[in-house]
């Protein structure tokens, strides 16, 4: 069809139960998405709802009890040892709420770390401070963690997700530890960033500053995806027959 969107991720039929002692708790009850190439959605939903364990399946840092997720067509669930690491590492741009940046390293050698995790070694300073300078930081690289206010921190993080030009990136609640205006600076910033870049986002939050950036929102409710809200408002992205 022209002008169809290539599907960047699709989560098939996929269920997370967690087992403690004779209990069991089903996280993930038949989850089906497909997020397309460059794609900035949103997944909305209760506290305990499955969101972070979605995103987990995502990011290959767990697996699903039983389903597929398929990134770029590929089964990673199939996927163990070497080959999830080097997905993990090199493919997949983490922002998680509380930042989680390294205190002893600078600005630009937190973001430098991503790239040399991938196995980059030319100019990584100045790749790392060309991304910083995207995100608005141009004048603080040399500043530690400590000397950088949330909001900013936020920004190194979302650079050091973005460096390594990953395949998808997910983000978990990126604002639920900013205030209101400086959450919706950082909302801006990943929509801006997004529409650059291109890359395909899939993030977690309840911030209206970020889901009414949305090109689409999954609402997540006891671990099933009880709808999906197309925001006209974004548009003429066109449906990809699923078959
Ligand atoms: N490792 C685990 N072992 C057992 N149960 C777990 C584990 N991880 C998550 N759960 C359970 O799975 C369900 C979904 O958890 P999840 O962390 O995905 O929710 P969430 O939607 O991200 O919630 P929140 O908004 O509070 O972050 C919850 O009932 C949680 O207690
Ligand atoms: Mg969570």
């Amino acid at each position: 069809m022209a002008g169809s969107r290539a599907i960047a991720v699709k989560v098939s039929d996929v269920h997370r139960e967690f087992q403690i002692g004779d209990i069991s708790i089903k996280a993930l009850r038949g989850i089906n998405m497909s997020v397309y190439e460059g794609e900035f959605v949103v997944v909305l939903g209760p506290s305990g709802s499955g969101k972070t364990t979605l995103l987990n399946q995502i990011g290959g840092i767990d697996s699903p009890t039983d389903g597929e997720v398929k990134v770029r067509n590929e089964d990673i669930t199939e996927w163990s040892g070497g080959k999830l690491s080097e997905y993990r590492r090199n493919k997949v741009g983490w922002i998680f709420q509380f930042f989680n940046l390294i205190p002893s390293l600078r600005a630009w050698e937190n973001v430098a770390l991503a790239l040399e995790f991938k196995g980059d070694r030319k100019d990584i300073k100045s790749v790392a401070c060309e991304m910083l300078d995207a995100v608005g930081l141009g004048d603080k690289i040399d500043r530690f963690p400590s000397q950088l206010s949330g909001g900013e921190q936020q920004r190194v993080a979302i650079a050091r997700a973005l460096v390594k030009n990953p395949e998808i990136i997910v983000a978990d609640e990126p604002t639920g530890n900013l205030d209101f205006i400086t959450g919706q600076k950082i909302a801006d910033l990943m929509k801006k960033l997004n529409e650059k870049f291109g890359g395909t986002f899939i993030v977690v939050s309840h911030d209206l500053s970020i889901t009414e950036k949305a090109d689409r929102v999954f609402h997540l409710q006891d671990g099933q995806i009880v709808s999906v809200d197309e925001t006209p408002s974004v548009g003429n992205f066109k449906k990809v027959q699923e078959n």
